[in-house]
């Protein structure tokens, strides 16, 4: 039988809060990919603000509501600009894909009237999306693996086996506001988790102190030293020692935990924004040494997200990793900041095409399902 090729907009915002990434995709129905261009759109500032008290509790049902078709509009805005941007009609586009924006995540089950659930919240409704770009939308993809018992995440490992395959055993290393890994080896089923924050503590003392929204190119860090008294203490989180399978969010590497740690650390802000940065890629490393290297070798790490385009964050992963070589998503002609988006049009193709989509032994679901939802 032929081969089917589908051209997808795939769009992914994390838990930086930075704004929207979309990627056109051509995609065959057994996972052949091709890049075909890039977009990304920055959430207006108070768009952001309020989606970042909403992620810490500090926002009402209103706001929710308002926001859930506040982000739905601005997906579709980046949508859009991507379309004029390689002056694309919307009828060459077979479907976007969404993940929306988590603004809340509870992978712990609660208890109410004797109902006991875990639950997660993606805003940016695809209904808006489609109703707004005019083309069939996929999107809230994690709700039905919670609801097989899974976490709801991580989910890109499945896409990370499409892309990668299993040839050599290599750590896919994202480093967006969290960081996490999915390890592919031959050795041992494919295993992830969230290792250590990302770049959200680089963020926001960027913006505390030097009214940036992040650290462009390392340039804060670079003019700084690592406190390694301060870095010690900060290693000592209790994130860091918690047994895979894990998952961790704004929930807890928020603004309340940037201001708490600032107590102990040191006055000089350049110091600041290098010792956050060193313990990013401590912290990484540190999970590989205590939860990957037991169960299998590494040939290669390939970092993804933002963070790869951190040279200060880089150098210092290389200095960790010794002997095994650090790589980008680019070394393998896939855009580190839009490598989440090639996941979403992977998952959203399997949504259409009625093909399981989760990796049970990830994200802990009772069995493999079809995640996602359809917006005509
Ligand atoms: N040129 C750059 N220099 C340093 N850091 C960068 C650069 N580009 C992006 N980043 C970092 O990457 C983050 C966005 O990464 P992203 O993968 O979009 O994260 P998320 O998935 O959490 O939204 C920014 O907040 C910033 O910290
Ligand atoms: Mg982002």
């Amino acid at each position: 039988m032929d081969k089917k090729f589908y051209s997808v907009i795939s769009m992914m915002s994390g838990t930086s809060m930075d704004g929207c990434d979309a990627c056109l995709v051509r995609l065959s129905d057994n996972f052949e990919y091709k890049i075909d261009g890039f977009y990304s759109l920055e959430y207006p500032q108070d768009v952001r603000k309020k989606l970042l008290d909403i992620a810490v509790g500090n926002g009402n049902t209103a706001d929710i509501c308002f926001l859930n078709f506040v982000v739905g509009k601005h997906f579709a805005k980046c949508a859009n600009l991507l379309l004029e941007k390689y002056n694309l009609k919307k009828e060459k586009i077979d479907f976007i894909s969404s993940h929306g924006q988590t603004v809340y995540h509870i992978p712990q089950e609660k208890e109410i009237g004797g109902y006991r659930t875990k639950s997660t919240l993606q805003i940016g409704d695809i209904s808006v999306i489609a109703g707004n770009t005019g083309i069939t939308t996929i999107g809230d993809f994690r709700p039905r693996d919670m609801a097989a018992g899974g976490q709801g995440a991580p989910l890109v490992p499945f896409a990370d086996e499409k892309i990668f395959g299993k040839d050599k055993n290599r750590a896919i290393q994202n480093i967006g506001g969290i960081a996490n890994v999915t390890v592919l080896s031959k050795d041992i089923p494919t295993f992830a988790f969230d290792n250590s924050v990302g770049n959200m503590l680089i963020d926001y003392f960027s913006h505390k102190f030097f009214g940036k929204n992040y650290d462009k190119d390392g340039l804060l860090a670079k003019q700084g030293k690592v406190d390694e008294e301060w870095l010690d203490e900060l290693m000592k989180d209790e994130y860091y020692a918690l047994v895979p399978p894990k998952t961790t969010g704004r929930e807890h590497f928020n603004d309340k935990y940037a201001e708490n740690i600032l107590k102990t650390a040191p006055e000089n802000k350049y110091d600041i924004i290098r010792t956050v940065t060193e313990l990013t890629a401590k912290a990484i490393y540190k999970s590989y040494e205590d939860f990957v290297f037991p169960k299998t070798s590494i040939d290669e790490v390939v970092i993804g997200g933002g963070g790869a385009y951190n040279p200060v964050l880089m150098q210092a992963l290389q200095k960790y990793f010794g002997q095994i070589p650090v790589k980008t998503h680019d070394d393998y002609g896939i855009c580190s900041q839009h490598k989440e988006c090639l996941a979403f049009a992977i998952l959203g193709l399997c949504t259409l095409l009625k093909k399981t989509n989760n990796l049970p032994e990830c994200t802990g679901a009772a069995k493999a399902v079809v995640m996602g939802k359809i917006a005509y």
